[in-house]
């Protein structure tokens, strides 16, 4: 079975559009998003209709679940104070933007969800999806964290040799392997960080005999969304950052 994984969609409709029809090209027959489905862009409600209308289940990430909980910020890090007014402008746009319905949605997305091939009738591995790690979503699980660090999560997850946990959050792609377990960044659709401004999502093998793991880039029309973000009361800064892929 291939899936798709489609990570930290951040309100960026055409990303989302571009992805979702590479991913019927590339024959997925079944798509799970990884959170963070609204914020920095100007297509919230549009994104979660979306996904709703296609029948795409995921797993809740630090966006979603404060925009649904009305807390008190969006539990992003940011590294300068610039980044954090920005960070802090995105999150009271969406709030003030998203419908009850989108709400709603957002609230009732779980923290964590498990794939199992052939539905656990014969014995296999699992995909176990999450956003930031299977403790905490706000958790950044970065590429430079350590193989001790990838155990203790697996252990957490309860995760087996020939297992693999999937995330997003910090918007940078990376694939590495710790005992046997698989340890995926699928990276960001709608935002992503690592120089590269294409959208980025994962493809997954899930068979009965394991699983393989790679991430896919997708070209999208990134002027359509930077100039909804321009004509948007959002910083302009957010459009920048689509166009470099990053900061
Ligand atoms: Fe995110």
């Amino acid at each position: 079975m291939r899936i798709a994984l489609l990570p930290d969609i951040h309100a960026n409709l055409p990303a989302l559009e571009a992805v979702l029809a590479d991913a019927e090209r590339e024959g997925a027959e079944a798509l799970y998003h990884l959170g963070d489905l609204v914020g920095y862009a100007p297509w919230p409600d549009e994104v979660v209709a979306l996904l709703r209308q296609r029948g795409i289940a995921g797993v809740a990430g630090n966006y979603d679940s404060t925009v649904a909980t009305d807390y008190a910020h969006c539990g992003c890090r940011y590294e300068d104070p610039r980044q954090e007014a920005l960070s802090h402008e995105s999150y009271a746009w969406t709030r003030a933007h998203v419908s009850a319905a989108t709400k709603a949605h957002l609230a009732a997305l779980p923290f964590r969800l498990d794939l199992v091939a052939t539905g656990g009738h014969l014995a296999g591995p699992r995909v176990i999806l999450v956003h930031g790690a299977p403790t905490l979503n706000t958790l950044y699980w970065t590429e430079d964290r350590s193989d001790d660090f990838c155990r203790k999560m697996a252990g957490h997850a309860g995760a087996r040799a020939g297992d693999l946990i999937a995330v997003g959050h910090t918007h940078r792609p990376w694939h590495r392997v710790v005992d046997g377990v698989q340890f995926l960044n699928a990276g960001s659709v709608g935002r992503p960080k690592d120089g590269d401004w294409r959208a980025c999502y994962a493809l997954v093998e899930l068979t009965t005999a394991g699983i393989s793991a790679r991430h896919a880039r997708v070209e999208y029309d990134v002027g359509r969304a930077t100039a909804a973000i321009r004509a948007s009361d959002l910083p302009d800064d957010f459009a920048l950052q689509l166009e470099r892929g990053g900061a």
